[in-house]
């Protein structure tokens, strides 16, 4: 399960957000609101603001709705400095960074948005996918084989040609899943070419920038959310180590979230009400390889004493979880699974 890699580091929780108007109830009172509008559109639905106190860890997302309003409840934003950030692709704030403060009372501040000129650096993975040419197999190709350690992006923006590439593929290969971009962490075994190559090479040359100072096809957007879909808080927590990279989240019956470490022989335990985090070092694998904590096949293999032999810690989880599911909000068999694990760690302390 690689739910978490795009924002390694950061832990993310979706809350509902329920509608007061659903229960004829009056609004709840915010902490800070406004209107995000622009020249191009105004006003605006669908824009993310976050809000991040500021040296906090916790990030605040919530939506602009039909008229452009949005709005932070006062019960999550306590008093104090925040900076603002926006996500609408295709727009940048027109005066970033916008700092407010947030005190007793309902504060308001109107957002301004501009059209961007450099719309490449704010598409996600889906928007290329939409935008580059190249049949279904190509694009799944791309999708499967490049998209797991980093994003798109990197692919999108490089310029080598196809021999280039040809070189490139077999470097990729050299790094095992737990690494991403700023954490290459190198496989045991030998990387080498492979069959189709070639072919992928030739494409990946046609959709990068070797041959134009700009992509040389239509850059798509997806529609930002609309109606019920901009109801909806996000909360983001910053993890004490910035290549944290947590994996499989569960919450247990006191609220906290505990995660393992995809590279790492690590257990954190995120308060969510405090954003304090915990970590373990987990005391099963000591005297293991830690770099490769992920892929049990590869510290057995490399492991003396171990014997090839690859402890199956991972299925009970895997057997009980829907395929495609993420473990944030699972369903309690889910969250049961880690009681062992946890038991052993604190037992450990
Ligand atoms: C197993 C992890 C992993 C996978 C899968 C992966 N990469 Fe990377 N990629 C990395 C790491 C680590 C770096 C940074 C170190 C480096 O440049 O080799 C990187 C960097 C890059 C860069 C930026 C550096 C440069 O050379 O310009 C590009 C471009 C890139 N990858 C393309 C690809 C493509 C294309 C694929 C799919 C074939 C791919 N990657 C798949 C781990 C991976």
């Amino acid at each position: 399960m690689r739910i978490m890699r795009p924002i390694s580091s950061i832990l993310a929780l979706l809350f509902p957000f329920v509608y007061a108007g659903l229960f004829q109830a009056a609004p709840r009172p915010a902490a800070l609101t406004g209107i995000v509008s622009s020249d191009a559109q105004a006003p605006m639905e669908g824009v993310l603001v976050n809000a991040k106190r500021l040296s906090g860890t916790i990030t605040v997302s919530v939506v602009s709705d039909e008229n452009g309003r949005y709005n932070f409840p006062a019960a999550r934003l306590t008093p104090g400095t925040y900076q603002l950030t926006v996500r609408a692709v295709g727009f940048v704030a027109a005066n970033a960074p916008i700092t407010v403060n947030v005190g007793v009372g309902t504060v308001k501040t109107d957002i301004r948005l501009n059209k961007t000129s450099d719309l490449a650096p704010q598409l996600s993975d889906v928007e290329w996918l939409m935008s580059i040419p190249g049949t279904y197999e190509q694009k799944q190709n791309l999708f499967i084989n490049c998209a797991f350690c980093h994003t798109l992006a990197p692919v999108m923006n490089s310029r080598y040609d196809a021999a280039a590439w040809m070189k490139t593929l077999v470097r990729m290969r050299d790094w095992i899943p737990a690494s991403f971009i700023d954490k290459p962490i190198r496989s045991p075994f030998p990387a080498t070419a492979l069959p189709g190559d070639e072919e992928f090479a030739t494409y990946l040359s046609s959709i990068n920038l070797s041959s134009a100072p700009t992509h040389p096809y239509e850059l798509k957007m997806l529609p930002r959310p609309h109606g019920a879909e901009t109801r909806v808080i996000v909360t983001e927590y910053d993890l004490p180590r910035p290549d944290a990279e947590p994996h499989d989240a569960v919450m247990d019956s006191q609220s906290m979230v505990w995660y393992s470490d995809y590279a790492e022989p690590i257990v954190g335990r995120l308060n969510p009400r405090t954003g304090e985090v915990r970590e373990f070092r987990n005391p099963l694998v000591k005297g293991a390889t830690t770099a490769a904590f992920c892929n049990w096949n590869w510290i057995a293999r490399a492991t003396p004493g171990l014997g090839g032999q690859a402890p199956d810690l991972t299925a009970s989880q895997n057997s009980t979880r829907k395929p495609g599911s993420s473990s944030i909000g699972a369903p309690l068999s889910n969250r049961t699974n880690l009681v062992p694990l946890r038991k052993r760690i604190l037992s450990s302390l």
